[in-house]
């Protein structure tokens, strides 16, 4: 998918913000890493075990409403053996969401012991959130901060213009400072980017993209495909993208004048139906093909 892996990559950009967060790691106790549920690890940024280092950080699996629950635990559990702490949650109702700040204690618990230790009891909590563009990160934002979201001023050696949010008495949110790509040049990982919506649809092929979507769910989501748009196994079982995709524009009957298929208006029903869950909850990236992932 030519269009997918030559999307614009700016490694000027990531070396700029990689800098920036280096640089307000030294004001912060942990790190919030943003992922999509329906795509761990294609939703996270890959220099950014590197980045952060050795900062405690927190994965929240956003818009888990749209994952499936079952892979959503194992995903959960897989980290949990890494040593990493992950809960789930969707900011589009707030479920889940009152699960974060306990999550942050629980995994800051040694260094709140040592404040407290020191007398420091009412230390304010300071937590970066992280994620690529379209993961949830200001909907998270506004969900916690909520009307309070008074920004908390400058603070001394920190640059303007940092975002800043108060949560709650003692606890502050840094949004990042900078844009953390994920790995485009992953061709895997740029195509389901796409299908679930995370690259813009106008620097793309929409019947194209629909195509390989369609072959995706062919291989992986058969009955829930099948069943979408009343197709037959067995027709489909080596057809390509296209002609499934003209099958289904058949079937809605999409129809141009003249009775052509209108296979662009299928593919931009095929998408939306599949970004908005319609088609069913999915996890693209499932726990065991995805062993290299680290955290
Ligand atoms: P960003 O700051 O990381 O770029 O992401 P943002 O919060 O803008 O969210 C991107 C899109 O994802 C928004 O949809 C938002 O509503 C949606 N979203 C965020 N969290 C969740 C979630 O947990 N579940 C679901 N289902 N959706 C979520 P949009 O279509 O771009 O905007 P809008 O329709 O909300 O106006």
């Amino acid at each position: 998918m030519e269009e997918m892996h030559t999307i614009q990559w700016f490694p000027g950009h990531m070396t700029k913000t990689k800098r920036k967060i280096e640089a307000q790691l030294k004001l912060i106790d942990a790190v919030a890493v943003l992922l999509d549920a329906r795509i761990p690890y294609a939703s996270c940024n890959p220099d950014l075990r590197s980045i952060i280092n050795n900062k405690p950080r927190l994965v929240v699996l956003n818009k888990c409403d749209m994952a499936e629950a079952a892979e959503t635990r194992r995903w959960i559990a897989k980290l949990k053996e890494q040593g990493v702490t992950a809960i789930a949650l969707d900011c589009k109702t707030g479920s889940g969401l009152k699960n974060f700040v306990p999550a942050v204690k629980t995994v800051l618990a040694d260094k709140i012991q040592a404040w407290q230790a020191k007398g420091m009891k009412g230390r304010t909590i300071k937590v970066m959130v992280v994620g690529i563009p379209n993961v949830g990160k200001s909907s998270f934002i506004n969900r916690l901060a909520g009307q309070s979201r008074a920004k908390v001023e400058d603070r001394p050696g920190v640059t303007r213009g940092n975002q800043w949010f108060t949560v709650g008495k003692g606890f502050d949110l840094l949004d990042t400072p900078g844009v953390l790509w994920p790995k485009f040049d992953d061709k895997a990982v740029g195509e389901k980017l796409a299908y679930i919506g995370s690259v813009k649809d106008d620097v793309l092929d929409t019947e194209h993209l629909a195509g390989r979507l369609l072959e995706y769910l062919r291989d992986h989501f058969p009955q829930a495909l099948c069943e979408r748009y009343k197709l037959v196994p067995e027709d489909i079982a080596a057809a390509q993208g296209y002609t499934i995709l003209e099958q289904i524009g058949k079937n809605r009957g999409m129809l141009v004048a003249g009775g052509a298929i209108h296979t662009e208006r299928a593919a931009m029903t095929v998408l939306d139906e599949f970004r908005s869950a319609t088609l069913g909850r999915m996890t693209l990236d499932r726990v065991e093909a995805c062993h290299a992932f680290k955290i």
